[in-house]
């Protein structure tokens, strides 16, 4: 048997997951592993030592390996690492979703001129498939809309927060334990990770170049219990969600933040640490994908399915433009929109003094800023006679919204604005 060649950079949570799934595949031979810290304990049954490096270099340029397997994350040193690999005529598997969102464009430019392959399926949404269906399964589409749940612990987060009352540290500690959490959580619960992941799944959708500086990005951290439970009582469920879409003018509109999601989209209904990804394209419809986002084994499931594609392309010289498409970069123009110029509907949480006509105040204020109210709910009044006011706007400017924000924040029978967040339509 014709074995193929690897070298894994990272043996963290999705490394070890990697290792423990390759011991089916006796074609696939490890020749070396870096890691940052030899001895770090690891849940591995059996490891031979003497493939373990701390010195990814001797890996990259390593002439006995074919394929690069990166794991490690972040950017560097792994920018470096992988053009160190890639000029030493290596295909790489990575599962590095801030390094492709960042410098994925000269990443692909290097490969191509090289006739190398870079497979990436676990940088996105963890175990569900779903760059090669884009990519190539789907290409005779023109997709103009992407909604995803893309980050499986502020999923998780979100979902105990509002199933079981807990609070956001305690379940964030959670998500941690069960591998889901990045090292850093910052990257999670600030909405970076998704952000990263959505830049990639638009550049391939709109066949172009995307800006991941320029995509609007608001995290978790600000969301309450008392949201939660205000958006149940009017039938919505907060969730992060990355958005992009595009239209006929070539106007990308991209961006992660929370929003209100009807109880009847398919989204409300994604629960713990699972993502969904649903497109919207023509001629297809509408396809959802749905699965787990994180975690040891599925992402480990893309990982070596990735392998073991690079690895029979790799056996299969003869035929090796099979994968053409997945080598494919976009060269579209598309001019990334403003938050600021996009209209929404909007969840606005209003403290108010219990003043006669402080509803009609509200109403006042959203009216001169060209906003019409769609619901209205009171609830208080508490000892310190402060009425919780939600006020659900109908489609309005982000603009006039922070235009009403600031009028409300004037007014003296307003004591504080505590939330605001969009809804999903
Ligand atoms: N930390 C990520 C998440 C998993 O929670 O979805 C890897 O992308």
């Amino acid at each position: 048997m014709k074995r193929v060649n690897i070298g894994i950079i990272g043996l963290g949570t999705v490394g070890c997951g990697v290792v423990k799934t390759l011991k089916a595949f006796p074609e696939i031979n490890i020749v070396q592993i870096a890691v940052r810290n030899k001895n770090k304990k690891r849940n591995l049954d059996s490891l031979d030592e003497s493939i373990i490096t701390d010195n990814a270099y001797d890996v990259v340029n390593n002439p006995e390996i074919d394929i690069i397997v990166e794991v490690a994350g972040g950017v560097e040193p792994t920018f470096d690492l992988l053009k160190t690999a890639l000029k030493s005529d290596k295909h790489i598997v990575t599962a590095n979703k801030e390094l492709l969102a960042k410098h994925g464009d000269e990443l692909f430019q290097l490969a191509n001129d090289r006739n190398l392959i870079i497979l990436y399926e676990a940088a996105i949404a963890g175990g569900i498939p779903i760059i090669m269906p884009l990519k190539m399964t789907l290409c005779a589409n023109k997709i103009s809309r992407i909604e995803g749940i893309l980050n499986g612990t502020t999923n998780y987060i979100l979902t105990k927060m509002k199933e079981n009352n807990e609070s956001y540290d305690d379940v964030l500690k959670e998500a941690q334990e069960l591998g889901y959490a990045e090292t850093d959580p910052t990257n999670d619960v600030m909405g970076y990770d998704a952000a990263y992941k959505i830049c990639t799944l638009a550049k391939i959708a709109f066949n172009s170049q995307i800006d991941i500086n320029k995509i609007y990005t608001e995290g978790i951290t600000k969301i309450t219990d008392e949201d939660i439970s205000f958006a149940n009582e009017l039938g919505y469920t907060i969730k992060l969600v990355a958005q992009a879409s595009v239209n006929e003018k070539s106007e990308a509109d991209i961006r992660v933040h929370p929003v209100l999601v009807s109880n009847d989209n398919v989204l409300a209904k994604i629960s713990n640490a699972t993502n969904a990804v649903k497109l919207c394209g023509t001629p297809v419809g509408e396809v959802c994908f749905i699965g787990p986002g994180a975690g040891e084994m599925p992402t480990a499931s893309s990982v070596v399915g990735d392998i073991l594609i690079l690895a029979s392309e790799i056996k299969n010289a003869n035929n090796s433009k099979s994968l053409s498409l997945m080598m494919k970069t976009g060269n579209k123009n598309v001019t990334q929109v403003d938050i600021s110029n996009t209209i929404n509907e909007y969840y606005i949480l209003i403290f108010a003094k219990n003043n006669k006509g402080v509803i009609g105040t509200i109403g006042k204020i959203c009216g001169d800023n060209n906003i019409s109210i769609q619901t209205v709910m009171q609830r208080g009044i508490e000892n310190d006679n402060m009425a919780k006011i939600v006020v659900i706007t109908s489609k309005s400017q982000e603009l006039d919204v922070k235009n009403a924000i600031c009028d409300l924040k004037n007014n003296e029978s307003i004591c504080e604005i505590k939330s605001l967040i969009r809804v999903l339509n």
